[in-house]
């Protein structure tokens, strides 16, 4: 009998209709703009126009899988948000009705912070281990939002990526060691009654920093490689530079002496979408992925690439996987560096003006004015019941920015 793999077959992204240099929050905050672009490495953030929400990003996300993948043998949805836009309905069953899919397909929505992704992914996984007919739609979908003028306002951000879940996957078939870290700690939380996250930065930076060694030595206790025979690295990047700071930690944890410039190329490559589109939450991880499929010059194929995921809170896991020959083949790197460079720009006033309008956004009855260039939008509330639209363009992808 062959053996089976199990992974990642495909993966799209969808970010919001407008960017933010960080120049305009460094020049607001009369800050040098190198904390920013250098300090945290981040260059822009996306911001939601007001008729996107994780519904509308993660259906365009979901729908450029789908467009090449089909949805027949899709009979598991997994939502991953800490957005979600009802205590009660998974978002996932909006993506479902919008995209049309089959009434015999069990949604659900997954949280625990930046992790739920990670979650969805091993379930997604064991659901296709069980049977290699199914494949499953794996979402991730979040926008960060932290207060105004607080100094987690530069790592705000708004993606949702896609997955399908299959055997014998043609981008990264997922090796089944992992290691796993639960601390039951407050660095970064949201009430119920906030719109914006609360944070204990520096805090959060060490929590993430031993979560990854607690994380790493449980990988290490249950089968997995060493640090050298992995290739690559992706972590969660809450800003690009943590993920440095990460394989830095990991390098002294496992007492191998790397230079800076060793442990950016390491990690280098998975960096370049997330410091434009900033936090995405549960989505970073996988943009990371993508990223480094999209951008990594050296040839992948064959290669083993490590995950982290972080989830505040907190919960992360450690894990591994191997880039398939012929993904290229499989990715889309022109389109999405076209989603990115469609996003309308704003200047800090326009976008001081969005993030209030969230909170002023409540009751049982609205409408949003038609802003986005997304084939969805969320056009506003009846009854209660949030409305969303199919917009009938002629391709999925957004048209120019003007
Ligand atoms: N040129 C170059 N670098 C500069 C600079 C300049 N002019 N000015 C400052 N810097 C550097 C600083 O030296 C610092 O670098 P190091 O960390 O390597 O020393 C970096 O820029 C940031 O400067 P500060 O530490 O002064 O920044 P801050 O305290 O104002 O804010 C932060 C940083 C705490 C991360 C804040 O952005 C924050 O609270 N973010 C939200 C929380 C977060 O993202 N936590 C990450 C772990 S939790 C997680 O991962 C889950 C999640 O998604 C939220």
């Amino acid at each position: 009998m062959t053996a089976r793999t199990v992974g990642i077959h495909d993966i799209s992204f969808a970010t919001s209709h407008h960017v933010l240099d960080l120049r305009e929050l460094a020049d607001h905050a009369e800050t040098d703009v190198d904390k920013f672009y250098i300090g945290i490495g981040q260059s822009e953030m996306s911001v939601l126009a007001e008729d996107e929400d994780i519904v509308t990003l993660a259906t365009e996300a979901a729908q450029r899988v789908l467009e090449r993948q089909g949805s027949e043998e899709i009979r598991t949805l997994l939502f991953a948000t800490e957005s979600g836009v009802d205590q009660s309905k998974a978002a996932g069953v909006y993506v479902h009705g919008l995209l049309g899919l089959s009434p015999h397909c069990r949604v659900v929505e997954l949280k625990q912070a930046c992790y739920s992704a990670t979650a969805a992914l091993q379930f997604a996984l064991g659901i296709v281990s069980r049977n290699p007919e199914e494949r499953v739609l794996v979402i991730a979908s979040d926008v960060a939002r932290y207060e105004l003028d607080s100094s987690g306002e530069a790592t705000q951000g708004a993606g949702a990526v896609a997955m399908v879940v299959t055997a014998n996957p043609a981008l990264v078939a997922i090796e089944p060691e992992s290691g796993l870290y639960t601390s039951d700690i407050h660095d970064f939380w949201r009430p119920n009654y906030r719109s914006e996250a609360l944070v204990d930065g520096k805090f959060s930076m060490n929590a993430y920093l031993e979560s990854l060694e607690g994380a790493w030595h449980d990988y290490e206790s249950n089968g997995g490689v060493a640090v050298g025979e992995i290739d690559r690295f992706c972590y969660h990047q809450p800003f690009t530079k943590m993920a440095v700071k990460a394989q830095e930690q990991l390098q002294k944890v496992a007492a191998i002496e790397a230079s800076s410039a060793e442990c950016m190329q390491l990690v280098g490559a998975s960096l370049e979408m997330n410091r434009r589109v900033g936090n995405s939450y549960t989505a970073s991880l996988y943009l990371g992925l993508l990223s480094l499929l999209n951008y990594e010059a050296d040839d992948l194929a064959g290669k083993r690439i490590g995950f982290f995921s972080y989830g505040s809170g907190s919960v992360s896991e450690f894990f591994t996987g191997v880039v398939q020959s012929g993904y290229r083949d499989v990715l889309r790197v022109k389109e999405d560096a076209a989603r990115l460079s469609a996003r309308l720009p704003l200047t800090y006033a326009q976008y001081r003006e969005l993030h209030n309008r969230v909170d002023l956004v409540e009751g049982t009855q609205f409408t949003t004015p038609h802003r986005t260039h997304s084939p969805f939008r969320f056009s506003g509330v009846e009854g209660h019941v949030r409305q969303y639209e199919r917009v009938l363009l002629d391709h999925g992808i957004r048209g120019s920015a003007q």
